[in-house]
């Protein structure tokens, strides 16, 4: 039986926002458990890769807490972070106040940024911005959560600017299969395991393996940014591919067309 999170069809986004307003609380905890706190060095790899300069602006969607849209603020961007969930977004804009709770995600020593973050309400299926307006557009652990994973890729290609940097960073396939079949089994016992003992909600992580079964992962989107005209298309796998991050260049000059309104 799936899980009651997934849906293949029209509810799909209905449900991962079911999901995420449930567990908004407990998301960072429950990312420090279940990554051994490994969440915060892939994150900090993905900004690493953006190479954002000071006052260049900066799209974070599906930024959840916050995680990543603080990393890019540290570096003095000029950060908005999107998200549909309000309960995430409202854990996000209390860590603008509280600085210590945003932890150890951002680079060693740095305490404070200069601008933070701005948190919007929106879909990242249809991105509230015009097209070119970011120098860096990334998604964590996002892209594999939408209703139709490329329009999202298309969405954020649209409002980076030329040469704009686009990065994905999400789990990955292993290509080696003894290495997948334990990766896979520790993602339907321990994780949802986890989810009980610290969440009350085994399903909600459950939700993980379901969803990426049903997405393609690092190799997909490296295809994805290659049809839509990316350049420097590249795939960093991180721990043997259970981890990645693609990452593509936006050309100069390509219209993106934006998804119809209705
Ligand atoms: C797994 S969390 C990732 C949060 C954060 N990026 C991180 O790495 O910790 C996925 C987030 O995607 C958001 N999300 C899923 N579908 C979305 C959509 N269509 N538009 C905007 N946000 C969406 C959820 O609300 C949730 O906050």
């Amino acid at each position: 039986m799936s899980n009651r999170f997934y849906d293949t069809g029209a509810a799909r986004s209905a449900r991962v926002e079911e999901l995420f307003g449930t567990i908004a609380t407990r998301y960072d905890l429950l990312n420090d458990i279940q990554s051994l706190g490994l969440h915060r060095l892939w994150k900090r790899r993905l900004v690493r890769l953006a190479r954002l300069k000071p006052g260049e602006a900066a799209l974070d969607v599906c930024c959840g807490t916050g995680d990543i849209a603080f990393r890019l603020a540290e570096e003095g961007g000029q950060v908005v972070g999107l998200d549909f969930t309000e309960a995430m977004l409202s854990v996000a804009r209390g860590r603008v106040e509280k600085p210590r709770a945003r932890g150890d995600v951002g680079r060693p020593g740095a305490t404070r940024s200069l601008h933070s973050p701005e948190f919007v309400l929106g879909d990242a299926m249809r991105l509230p911005f015009g097209e070119s307006q970011f120098s860096v557009v990334t998604i964590a652990y996002g892209l594999r959560n939408l209703a139709d994973w490329k329009v999202g890729l298309r969405e954020m290609t649209r409002v980076a600017r030329s040469g704009g940097r686009i990065l994905v960073l999400d789990f990955g396939k292993p290509r080696n299969a003894i290495f997948r079949a334990v990766y896979f089994c520790y993602l339907r016992i321990l994780v949802p395991l986890f989810g009980f003992v610290f969440c009350g909600n085994a399903a909600a992580y459950g939700y993980i393996l379901e969803s990426l079964q049903h997405y393609p992962a690092q190799d997909g989107v490296e295809s994805a940014m290659r049809e839509l005209g990316l350049e420097e298309v590249s795939v960093y796998n991180l721990m043997g591919g259970m981890m990645s991050i693609n990452m593509g260049v936006k050309a100069g000059m390509k219209v993106i067309a934006k998804p119809p309104t209705d």
